[in-house]
Protein backbone atom coordinates (compact mmCIF):
# COMPACT_ATOMS: atom_id res chain seq x y z
CA UNK A 1 0.00 0.00 0.00
CA UNK A 2 3.32 2.33 0.28
CA UNK A 3 3.16 2.72 -3.61
CA UNK A 4 -0.09 4.98 -2.70
CA UNK A 5 1.93 7.64 -1.04
CA UNK A 6 1.30 11.23 -2.53
CA UNK A 7 -0.33 9.51 -5.45
CA UNK A 8 -3.36 12.10 -6.31
CA UNK A 9 -6.48 9.65 -6.73
CA UNK A 10 -9.82 10.87 -8.53
CA UNK A 11 -12.43 8.25 -6.74
CA UNK A 12 -15.87 8.47 -9.25
CA UNK A 13 -18.75 6.93 -6.75
CA UNK A 14 -21.18 5.69 -9.26
CA UNK A 15 -25.04 4.86 -8.53
CA UNK A 16 -25.02 1.23 -6.67
CA UNK A 17 -25.85 0.08 -3.30
CA UNK A 18 -21.95 -0.93 -2.37
CA UNK A 19 -21.21 2.91 -2.80
CA UNK A 20 -21.53 2.90 1.00
CA UNK A 21 -18.24 1.07 1.31
CA UNK A 22 -17.03 3.99 -0.66
CA UNK A 23 -16.60 5.87 2.72
CA UNK A 24 -14.05 3.01 3.98
CA UNK A 25 -11.89 3.02 0.73
CA UNK A 26 -11.58 6.83 0.74
CA UNK A 27 -10.46 6.44 4.66
CA UNK A 28 -7.94 3.53 3.09
CA UNK A 29 -6.77 5.49 0.11
CA UNK A 30 -6.11 8.48 2.57
CA UNK A 31 -4.36 6.17 5.23
CA UNK A 32 -2.57 4.76 2.57
CA UNK A 33 -0.68 8.69 2.14
CA UNK A 34 -2.72 9.06 -1.92
CA UNK A 35 -4.98 12.66 -1.77
CA UNK A 36 -8.03 11.97 -2.77
CA UNK A 37 -10.64 13.56 -4.65
CA UNK A 38 -14.19 12.32 -4.89
CA UNK A 39 -16.30 12.84 -7.50
CA UNK A 40 -20.32 11.64 -6.94
CA UNK A 41 -22.62 10.80 -10.12
CA UNK A 42 -26.16 12.11 -9.22
CA UNK A 43 -27.53 8.81 -8.67
CA UNK A 44 -24.42 8.13 -6.22
CA UNK A 45 -25.48 11.10 -3.91
CA UNK A 46 -29.39 9.13 -3.66
CA UNK A 47 -26.69 6.26 -1.70
CA UNK A 48 -24.46 8.27 -0.03
CA UNK A 49 -24.11 11.75 1.53
CA UNK A 50 -21.29 14.02 -0.31
CA UNK A 51 -20.64 15.62 3.11
CA UNK A 52 -19.53 12.02 4.07
CA UNK A 53 -16.63 11.96 1.87
CA UNK A 54 -16.10 15.22 1.86
CA UNK A 55 -14.80 14.94 5.63
CA UNK A 56 -13.32 11.78 4.97
CA UNK A 57 -11.24 13.00 2.15
CA UNK A 58 -10.68 15.82 3.37
CA UNK A 59 -11.50 17.65 -0.19
CA UNK A 60 -14.43 19.10 -1.91
CA UNK A 61 -16.88 16.73 -3.34
CA UNK A 62 -17.16 17.15 -7.04
CA UNK A 63 -20.65 16.81 -8.81
CA UNK A 64 -21.65 18.87 -11.49
CA UNK A 65 -20.02 19.28 -14.97
CA UNK A 66 -22.15 22.05 -15.94
CA UNK A 67 -21.60 24.31 -13.25
CA UNK A 68 -19.43 27.34 -13.64
CA UNK A 69 -18.61 28.15 -10.12
CA UNK A 70 -17.09 24.61 -9.90
CA UNK A 71 -15.45 25.06 -13.22
CA UNK A 72 -13.78 28.27 -12.03
CA UNK A 73 -12.60 25.84 -9.27
CA UNK A 74 -11.03 22.50 -9.89
CA UNK A 75 -12.68 22.01 -13.75
CA UNK A 76 -12.92 19.04 -15.17
CA UNK A 77 -9.52 19.23 -17.43
CA UNK A 78 -7.93 20.58 -14.68
CA UNK A 79 -9.20 17.53 -12.51
CA UNK A 80 -8.43 14.63 -15.25
CA UNK A 81 -4.73 16.28 -15.42
CA UNK A 82 -4.29 16.13 -11.63
CA UNK A 83 -5.04 12.54 -11.30
CA UNK A 84 -2.57 9.78 -11.27
CA UNK A 85 -5.44 7.66 -11.32
CA UNK A 86 -9.22 7.17 -11.81
CA UNK A 87 -10.51 4.94 -9.48
CA UNK A 88 -14.43 4.24 -9.69
CA UNK A 89 -16.04 2.63 -6.72
CA UNK A 90 -18.74 1.17 -7.62
CA UNK A 91 -19.12 1.32 -11.11
CA UNK A 92 -22.98 0.60 -12.07
CA UNK A 93 -23.83 -1.16 -14.91
CA UNK A 94 -25.05 2.21 -16.28
CA UNK A 95 -21.98 3.72 -15.69
CA UNK A 96 -19.50 1.11 -17.47
CA UNK A 97 -22.33 1.13 -20.42
CA UNK A 98 -21.71 4.84 -20.39
CA UNK A 99 -18.09 4.75 -20.44
CA UNK A 100 -17.84 1.95 -23.27
CA UNK A 101 -19.92 4.08 -25.49
CA UNK A 102 -17.69 6.90 -25.13
CA UNK A 103 -20.12 9.60 -23.52
CA UNK A 104 -19.57 12.67 -21.74
CA UNK A 105 -22.75 12.86 -20.65
CA UNK A 106 -21.73 13.78 -16.69
CA UNK A 107 -18.49 14.84 -14.86
CA UNK A 108 -17.03 11.47 -14.26
CA UNK A 109 -17.75 10.20 -17.79
CA UNK A 110 -16.30 13.75 -19.41
CA UNK A 111 -13.28 13.12 -17.01
CA UNK A 112 -12.71 9.65 -18.03
CA UNK A 113 -12.34 10.95 -21.58
CA UNK A 114 -10.51 13.82 -20.68
CA UNK A 115 -8.01 12.02 -18.36
CA UNK A 116 -4.72 10.32 -19.32
CA UNK A 117 -4.56 8.32 -16.22
CA UNK A 118 -5.23 4.87 -15.74
CA UNK A 119 -8.96 3.75 -15.40
CA UNK A 120 -9.78 1.40 -12.75
CA UNK A 121 -13.31 0.34 -12.35
CA UNK A 122 -14.74 -1.68 -9.57
CA UNK A 123 -18.16 -2.73 -10.63
CA UNK A 124 -20.22 -3.78 -8.67
CA UNK A 125 -23.87 -5.09 -9.40
CA UNK A 126 -26.93 -7.55 -9.27
CA UNK A 127 -25.40 -11.30 -10.80
CA UNK A 128 -27.98 -11.10 -13.73
CA UNK A 129 -26.68 -7.52 -14.55
CA UNK A 130 -23.75 -8.64 -14.80
CA UNK A 131 -24.12 -11.87 -16.38
CA UNK A 132 -26.36 -9.54 -19.21
CA UNK A 133 -24.60 -9.63 -22.75
CA UNK A 134 -24.95 -6.04 -22.61
CA UNK A 135 -22.50 -5.37 -19.36
CA UNK A 136 -20.05 -8.62 -20.91
CA UNK A 137 -20.11 -6.47 -24.01
CA UNK A 138 -19.22 -2.91 -22.17
CA UNK A 139 -16.86 -4.86 -20.33
CA UNK A 140 -14.98 -6.43 -23.27
CA UNK A 141 -14.98 -3.43 -24.38
CA UNK A 142 -13.43 -1.28 -21.81
CA UNK A 143 -11.33 -4.18 -20.95
CA UNK A 144 -9.74 -3.47 -24.85
CA UNK A 145 -9.72 0.24 -23.92
CA UNK A 146 -6.92 -0.66 -21.10
CA UNK A 147 -9.79 0.18 -18.73
CA UNK A 148 -8.13 -2.40 -15.75
CA UNK A 149 -11.08 -4.17 -13.86
CA UNK A 150 -10.95 -4.93 -10.35
CA UNK A 151 -13.46 -7.48 -9.24
CA UNK A 152 -16.03 -8.19 -9.42
CA UNK A 153 -15.90 -10.75 -6.53
CA UNK A 154 -18.32 -13.53 -6.35
CA UNK A 155 -20.83 -14.16 -3.40
CA UNK A 156 -23.96 -12.80 -1.97
CA UNK A 157 -25.59 -9.56 -2.42
CA UNK A 158 -27.81 -7.01 -1.25
CA UNK A 159 -30.21 -8.18 -3.07
CA UNK A 160 -30.20 -11.57 -1.85
CA UNK A 161 -29.08 -12.94 -4.83
CA UNK A 162 -25.95 -14.84 -5.01
CA UNK A 163 -23.26 -14.78 -7.52
CA UNK A 164 -21.00 -12.63 -9.49
CA UNK A 165 -20.89 -8.57 -9.42
CA UNK A 166 -20.42 -7.89 -5.76
CA UNK A 167 -18.01 -5.74 -5.48
CA UNK A 168 -14.44 -6.22 -3.90
CA UNK A 169 -14.00 -5.30 -0.69
CA UNK A 170 -12.22 -1.73 0.23
CA UNK A 171 -8.92 -2.93 1.60
CA UNK A 172 -8.82 -5.39 -1.78
CA UNK A 173 -9.31 -2.42 -3.96
CA UNK A 174 -6.77 -0.29 -2.27
CA UNK A 175 -4.26 -2.76 -2.73
CA UNK A 176 -5.14 -3.49 -6.24
CA UNK A 177 -4.87 0.16 -6.70
CA UNK A 178 -1.44 0.06 -5.17
CA UNK A 179 -0.22 -2.26 -7.65
CA UNK A 180 -0.99 -0.50 -10.69
CA UNK A 181 1.78 1.52 -9.14
CA UNK A 182 4.23 -1.11 -9.76
CA UNK A 183 6.33 -1.48 -12.93
CA UNK A 184 8.59 -4.15 -12.17
CA UNK A 185 10.96 -2.56 -14.66
CA UNK A 186 14.04 -2.59 -11.94
CA UNK A 187 13.05 -4.92 -9.77
CA UNK A 188 16.34 -6.54 -8.18
CA UNK A 189 18.42 -3.40 -9.55
CA UNK A 190 20.04 -1.05 -7.24
CA UNK A 191 19.79 2.68 -8.32
CA UNK A 192 21.74 5.71 -6.83
CA UNK A 193 20.87 8.98 -7.11
CA UNK A 194 21.92 11.92 -6.58
CA UNK A 195 19.82 15.12 -5.59
CA UNK A 196 19.11 18.92 -4.43
CA UNK A 197 21.79 21.37 -4.27
CA UNK A 198 25.73 21.68 -2.94
CA UNK A 199 26.86 24.15 0.11
CA UNK A 200 30.50 24.94 -0.09
CA UNK A 201 31.38 26.89 2.71
CA UNK A 202 33.38 29.90 2.71
CA UNK A 203 33.19 30.48 6.97
CA UNK A 204 30.84 29.11 9.93
CA UNK A 205 27.91 30.81 8.51
CA UNK A 206 28.16 31.53 4.87
CA UNK A 207 28.10 29.38 1.71
CA UNK A 208 27.85 28.67 -2.00
CA UNK A 209 25.19 27.54 -3.23
CA UNK A 210 21.69 27.70 -5.75
CA UNK A 211 18.29 27.52 -6.58
CA UNK A 212 17.86 23.52 -6.81
CA UNK A 213 15.05 22.15 -4.92
CA UNK A 214 15.32 18.40 -5.37
CA UNK A 215 11.91 17.50 -6.03
CA UNK A 216 13.26 15.95 -9.62
CA UNK A 217 15.76 14.10 -7.79
CA UNK A 218 13.12 12.67 -4.95
CA UNK A 219 10.33 12.38 -7.46
CA UNK A 220 13.48 9.61 -9.03
CA UNK A 221 13.63 8.64 -6.31
CA UNK A 222 10.19 7.58 -5.39
CA UNK A 223 9.58 6.46 -9.32
CA UNK A 224 12.72 4.18 -9.24
CA UNK A 225 10.94 2.00 -5.95
CA UNK A 226 7.77 1.57 -7.96
CA UNK A 227 9.69 0.08 -10.62
CA UNK A 228 11.05 -2.13 -8.17
CA UNK A 229 14.41 -0.88 -7.35
CA UNK A 230 16.43 -0.41 -4.37
CA UNK A 231 17.18 3.04 -3.73
CA UNK A 232 20.55 5.10 -2.38
CA UNK A 233 19.29 8.99 -3.06
CA UNK A 234 22.18 11.09 -1.77
CA UNK A 235 20.80 14.72 -0.92
CA UNK A 236 21.93 17.81 -0.65
CA UNK A 237 19.88 20.29 1.98
CA UNK A 238 16.59 20.64 0.70
CA UNK A 239 13.26 20.96 2.49
CA UNK A 240 11.95 17.39 1.31
CA UNK A 241 11.00 14.63 3.79
CA UNK A 242 12.42 11.78 2.86
CA UNK A 243 11.14 8.99 1.10
CA UNK A 244 9.83 5.69 2.55
CA UNK A 245 11.31 2.91 1.35
CA UNK A 246 15.40 3.86 0.63
CA UNK A 247 18.28 4.79 1.91
CA UNK A 248 18.72 8.76 1.82
CA UNK A 249 22.42 10.07 2.74
CA UNK A 250 22.48 13.52 3.94
CA UNK A 251 25.45 15.61 2.59
CA UNK A 252 26.21 18.83 2.20
CA UNK A 253 29.69 20.15 -0.01
CA UNK A 254 30.05 18.39 -3.57
CA UNK A 255 33.06 16.31 -1.95
CA UNK A 256 30.53 15.23 0.64
CA UNK A 257 28.07 13.90 -2.36
CA UNK A 258 31.02 12.19 -4.12
CA UNK A 259 32.09 10.50 -1.05
CA UNK A 260 28.78 9.10 -0.75
CA UNK A 261 28.35 7.89 -4.36
CA UNK A 262 31.87 6.25 -3.88
CA UNK A 263 30.83 4.46 -1.17
CA UNK A 264 29.56 0.76 -2.62
CA UNK A 265 29.42 2.33 -5.98
CA UNK A 266 30.33 -1.56 -7.47
CA UNK A 267 26.87 -2.56 -6.29
CA UNK A 268 25.20 0.40 -8.20
CA UNK A 269 23.25 -0.77 -11.79
CA UNK A 270 22.09 3.09 -12.42
CA UNK A 271 23.71 6.12 -11.22
CA UNK A 272 21.04 9.35 -11.84
CA UNK A 273 23.29 12.29 -11.13
CA UNK A 274 19.79 14.86 -10.28
CA UNK A 275 21.99 17.03 -8.12
CA UNK A 276 23.05 20.59 -9.18
CA UNK A 277 26.52 20.39 -7.61
CA UNK A 278 28.43 23.30 -7.34
CA UNK A 279 31.30 23.14 -9.87
CA UNK A 280 33.87 25.30 -7.84
CA UNK A 281 33.72 26.07 -3.82
CA UNK A 282 36.07 28.28 -1.96
CA UNK A 283 39.93 27.67 -1.89
CA UNK A 284 40.30 27.87 2.06
CA UNK A 285 36.97 28.13 4.18
CA UNK A 286 37.87 30.75 7.13
CA UNK A 287 37.90 29.45 10.79
CA UNK A 288 35.70 32.42 11.93
CA UNK A 289 33.25 34.30 10.59
CA UNK A 290 34.62 36.67 7.82
CA UNK A 291 34.23 39.83 8.87
CA UNK A 292 33.00 43.74 7.00
CA UNK A 293 36.18 45.33 5.73
CA UNK A 294 36.84 48.97 4.35
CA UNK A 295 37.50 47.42 1.29
CA UNK A 296 34.71 48.02 -1.23
CA UNK A 297 35.12 45.21 -3.74
CA UNK A 298 36.15 41.55 -2.16
CA UNK A 299 37.83 38.74 -3.83
CA UNK A 300 36.48 35.03 -3.41
CA UNK A 301 39.06 32.78 -4.77
CA UNK A 302 37.84 29.71 -5.91
CA UNK A 303 39.00 25.98 -6.94
CA UNK A 304 36.83 23.16 -9.36
CA UNK A 305 35.18 20.77 -7.88
CA UNK A 306 35.51 17.21 -8.55
CA UNK A 307 32.78 16.09 -11.47
CA UNK A 308 31.02 13.51 -9.80
CA UNK A 309 29.02 12.13 -12.62
CA UNK A 310 32.12 11.97 -15.01
CA UNK A 311 33.95 10.23 -11.71
CA UNK A 312 31.40 7.51 -11.32
CA UNK A 313 31.36 7.08 -15.25
CA UNK A 314 35.23 6.45 -15.24
CA UNK A 315 34.90 4.11 -12.47
CA UNK A 316 34.83 0.31 -13.09
CA UNK A 317 32.86 -1.27 -13.19
CA UNK A 318 30.81 1.65 -14.66
CA UNK A 319 26.84 1.54 -13.96
CA UNK A 320 24.63 2.64 -16.00
CA UNK A 321 25.24 6.47 -16.15
CA UNK A 322 22.37 9.26 -16.43
CA UNK A 323 23.72 13.05 -16.15
CA UNK A 324 21.53 15.92 -16.39
CA UNK A 325 22.32 19.17 -18.40
CA UNK A 326 20.41 22.31 -16.93
CA UNK A 327 21.25 24.82 -19.31
CA UNK A 328 20.10 28.71 -20.48
CA UNK A 329 20.31 28.43 -23.67
CA UNK A 330 22.11 25.99 -26.47
CA UNK A 331 20.61 23.41 -24.74
CA UNK A 332 20.66 19.90 -27.03
CA UNK A 333 24.23 21.17 -28.23
CA UNK A 334 25.57 21.36 -24.79
CA UNK A 335 23.90 18.19 -23.63
CA UNK A 336 25.39 16.13 -26.75
CA UNK A 337 28.71 17.45 -25.75
CA UNK A 338 28.22 16.52 -22.10
CA UNK A 339 26.82 13.25 -22.83
CA UNK A 340 30.00 12.39 -25.28
CA UNK A 341 33.06 14.23 -22.81
CA UNK A 342 31.77 12.64 -19.61
CA UNK A 343 31.00 8.85 -20.94
CA UNK A 344 27.38 9.31 -19.91
CA UNK A 345 24.88 6.48 -21.33
CA UNK A 346 21.69 8.99 -20.69
CA UNK A 347 21.44 12.65 -20.24
CA UNK A 348 18.39 14.48 -19.79
CA UNK A 349 18.51 18.16 -20.26
CA UNK A 350 16.53 20.99 -19.71
CA UNK A 351 15.60 24.77 -20.03
CA UNK A 352 16.25 26.49 -16.99
CA UNK A 353 16.18 29.83 -18.12
CA UNK A 354 12.21 29.24 -17.40
CA UNK A 355 10.41 30.54 -14.87
CA UNK A 356 7.40 28.10 -14.97
CA UNK A 357 9.53 24.61 -15.00
CA UNK A 358 12.81 23.72 -13.87
CA UNK A 359 14.48 25.31 -10.74
CA UNK A 360 11.95 25.01 -7.59
CA UNK A 361 9.41 24.59 -10.17
CA UNK A 362 6.78 21.68 -9.49
CA UNK A 363 6.73 21.27 -13.41
CA UNK A 364 9.55 20.50 -15.81
CA UNK A 365 9.95 19.94 -19.45
CA UNK A 366 12.86 18.03 -20.89
CA UNK A 367 14.92 16.07 -23.69
CA UNK A 368 16.38 12.78 -23.34
CA UNK A 369 19.52 12.65 -25.25
CA UNK A 370 21.16 9.44 -25.72
CA UNK A 371 23.65 8.09 -28.17
CA UNK A 372 21.00 7.17 -30.98
CA UNK A 373 18.93 10.23 -30.72
CA UNK A 374 16.72 12.94 -28.10
CA UNK A 375 13.37 12.37 -27.24
CA UNK A 376 11.60 15.79 -25.84
CA UNK A 377 9.31 14.80 -23.40
CA UNK A 378 6.31 17.60 -22.83
CA UNK A 379 5.86 19.82 -19.26
CA UNK A 380 4.30 18.12 -16.57
CA UNK A 381 4.49 17.41 -13.08
CA UNK A 382 7.88 16.78 -11.95
CA UNK A 383 6.30 13.29 -10.61
CA UNK A 384 4.68 12.33 -13.80
CA UNK A 385 7.64 12.91 -15.55
CA UNK A 386 9.86 11.12 -13.27
CA UNK A 387 7.79 7.86 -13.73
CA UNK A 388 7.93 8.54 -17.68
CA UNK A 389 11.94 9.28 -17.22
CA UNK A 390 12.44 5.91 -14.78
CA UNK A 391 10.55 3.98 -17.68
CA UNK A 392 13.16 5.78 -20.36
CA UNK A 393 16.02 4.51 -18.10
CA UNK A 394 14.80 1.27 -17.72
CA UNK A 395 14.17 0.45 -21.28
CA UNK A 396 17.60 1.93 -22.24
CA UNK A 397 19.42 0.15 -19.36
CA UNK A 398 17.83 -3.60 -20.45
CA UNK A 399 18.88 -2.71 -24.17
CA UNK A 400 22.06 -1.97 -23.28
CA UNK A 401 22.64 -5.10 -20.69
C1 LIG B 1 -31.77 0.58 -4.39
C2 LIG B 1 -31.03 0.57 -5.68
C3 LIG B 1 -29.83 -0.08 -5.74
C4 LIG B 1 -29.12 -0.12 -6.93
N1 LIG B 1 -27.93 -0.77 -6.97
C5 LIG B 1 -27.25 -0.86 -8.12
C6 LIG B 1 -26.02 -1.56 -8.18
O1 LIG B 1 -25.54 -2.11 -7.19
N2 LIG B 1 -25.38 -1.62 -9.36
C7 LIG B 1 -25.87 -1.03 -10.49
O2 LIG B 1 -25.21 -1.13 -11.53
N3 LIG B 1 -27.02 -0.34 -10.45
C8 LIG B 1 -27.73 -0.25 -9.33
N4 LIG B 1 -28.90 0.46 -9.29
C9 LIG B 1 -29.34 1.15 -10.51
C10 LIG B 1 -28.57 2.46 -10.71
O3 LIG B 1 -28.71 3.29 -9.57
C11 LIG B 1 -29.05 3.19 -11.95
O4 LIG B 1 -28.75 2.41 -13.09
C12 LIG B 1 -28.48 4.58 -12.08
O5 LIG B 1 -29.00 5.17 -13.25
C13 LIG B 1 -26.98 4.58 -12.11
O6 LIG B 1 -26.53 5.87 -12.39
P1 LIG B 1 -24.98 6.25 -12.53
O7 LIG B 1 -24.34 5.14 -13.29
O8 LIG B 1 -24.96 7.53 -13.26
O9 LIG B 1 -24.46 6.43 -11.16
C14 LIG B 1 -29.63 0.51 -8.09
C15 LIG B 1 -30.85 1.19 -8.01
C16 LIG B 1 -31.52 1.21 -6.82
C17 LIG B 1 -32.86 1.92 -6.78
Amino acid sequence: MQRLTNKQIILGITGGIAAYKSAELTRLLKSAGADVRVVMTPSATEFITPLTLQALSGNPVHLHLLNAEAEAGMGHIELAKWADMVLIAPASANFMARLASGQGDDLLTTLCLATEAPICLAPAMNQAMWRDNGTQNNTATLTKRDVKLFGPGVGEQACGDNGPGRMLEPEEIANHAAEQFESGALTGKTVFITAGPTREPLDPVRYISNHSSGKMGYALAEAAIEAGAKVKLISGPVNLPAPARLECISVESAQDMLEAAQTDLALCDIFIAAAAVADYRPTAISEHKIKKGSEEIMELHLVKNPDIVATVAASSPKPFTVGFAAETRDILDYARSKLARKNLDLIIANDVSRSDIGFNSDENAVTVVSHSGAETLPQTSKRKLATLLIDKIAAQYHHKA
